[in-house]
């Protein structure tokens, strides 16, 4: 069969890579891809969030699923879009994309079906937000209503500081319009975990744990990015709280969509804060993490063909998710000054150290190839990861990876997993 992904950055290429390994796929394109992805996928130019255009792609070259990776295009509508052509599509329709598209909206699901997750109050009018502000509690934490690149999320220490970032969302729209209704909920401490499921409107399976690192600098200090480095599965998240949370938050999420009229089909991506009360619902993403597919992806055992289809088809029920009792980290190469400013069209060396070492894997993120070779063409460029028997061992195995490559201005943390070590 012939398989189109939707999306080129390191989440994507980690998609390919599974989808790639089934003995079902033929023929897989990319759009628009990256230099990583065009090894084993024909990469097409067309933008994710040109829909008409993917659709006559798609449809002229006769694709059998098409897989969208980015959270813009399926907030979006572009499953819709596809459909209505006549594609067989994996990801939610723009109903259930609103999951993540709005947090005012997922806030008022979880109180609706009580999941547990933060207190909060929404906000459409900028005045009633400082007036609430007066009164509550700090530090606290304001977020803008719709999508803003994981970066429209504020946490505030101080009345001032709350003050300043209702101004920031809702006045200033610093984030556009995912600013024009904002929700500030209360703060919680604890470890947070990603878990990643598939869906099929009514079914869900739960993947193998991982966790983030969203800070740019050594020791969770810096701007907030995309995700700097994961490993999988995390210690923290115990058979004991994995059963809590299917019981009291996976189960209820999805039976609350469906009976919302919005069947979720697809990935939700659970971000969850162990805090001492159990686990909560920090956010809901639409999506596959990035670069948490890095880390999860790999060490599914199952056919993400038949997986994806059953969640497309309604019979997931009949899928018994498998993963490899192992581990595996990512560490991010960025480049220098990401996520604020940086140089990009630096030549990449090293990429073929990676070939035929098995459990070694470059996954692209902000790559090009050029007449000089791969060059440097994001924030984030690579997802350096590595398996090992333990995330000891793929701790040490990623780092040594790391080494293989070499462009001017590389960035990263250093210290990737090193919460491990506290387990
Ligand atoms: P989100 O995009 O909603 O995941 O938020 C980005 C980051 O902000 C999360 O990964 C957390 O580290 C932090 N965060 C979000 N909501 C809260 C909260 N209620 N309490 C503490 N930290 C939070
Ligand atoms: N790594 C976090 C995300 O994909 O949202």
């Amino acid at each position: 069969m012939k398989v189109l992904i939707v999306g080129g950055g390191g989440r994507e290429h980690a998609i390919a890579c599974a989808v790639a390994k089934s003995p079902r796929v033929d023929r897989i394109y990319c759009a628009p891809g990256n230099a990583g992805i065009a090894e084993i996928a024909e990469c097409v130019d067309i933008k994710v969030m040109e829909f008409d255009e993917i659709a006559r792609f798609a449809k002229r070259n006769k694709i059998d699923l098409v897989i969208v990776g980015p959270d813009d295009p399926l907030a979006g509508g572009i499953v819709d879009v596809l459909q209505n052509a006549g594609l067989k599509v994996f990801g939610p329709e723009e109903k259930a994309a609103i999951l993540e598209g709005s947090k005012a909206f997922s806030k008022d699901l979880m109180k609706k079906y009580d999941i547990p997750t933060a207190a909060y109050e929404t906000f459409d009018d900028p005045k009633k937000a400082l007036a609430y502000l007066e009164k509550a509690k700090m530090p606290i934490v304001l977020k803008a209503d719709g999508l803003a690149l994981g970066k429209g999320v504020l946490i505030c220490n101080t009345l001032e500081e709350a003050k300043d970032g209702v101004k920031e969302i809702m006045l200033d729209k610093k984030f556009g319009t995912a600013g024009n209704r904002m929700v500030i909920e209360e703060y919680m401490t604890g470890r947070e975990v990603s878990v990643l499921t598939f869906c099929d409107g009514k079914t869900i399976k739960v993947m193998s744990s991982a966790q983030d690192h969203k800070r740019a600098g050594d020791g969770d200090t810096g701007l907030n990015t995309g995700g700097m480095g994961t490993f999988s599965p995390s210690p923290f998240y115990t058979k004991k709280i994995d059963e809590y949370c299917r019981k009291y938050i996976f189960k209820p999420t999805v039976e609350a969509m469906a009976k919302e009229g919005r069947p979720f089909k697809g990935v939700i991506f659970f971000g969850l804060m162990l805090t001492e009360d159990g686990p909560k619902v920090l956010e809901y993403n639409a999506r596959f993490g990035d670069p948490e597919a890095q880390v999860v992806l790999p060490r599914m055992k199952n056919d993400i063909i038949d997986v994806m289809e059953a969640c497309v088809d309604g019979t997931l029920g009949k899928i018994k998710l498998e993963f490899e009792d192992n581990a595996a980290v990512c560490v991010m190469l960025a480049s220098k000054g990401y996520p604020g400013k940086y140089d990009r069209g630096f030549v990449i060396n090293g990429l073929e150290e990676f070939k035929d070492k098995d459990g070694y894997f470059v996954f692209h993120s902000g790559t090009k190839k050029t007449g000089k070779g791969v060059v440097t063409n994001g924030g984030r460029v690579l997802g350096v990861t590595a398996k090992g028997a333990t995330l000891k061992e793929a701790r040490e195995n990623a780092y040594k990876a790391t080494e293989w490559i070499d462009f001017e201005n590389k960035y990263m943390r250093h210290d990737i997993g090193k919460a491990i070590d506290e387990a």
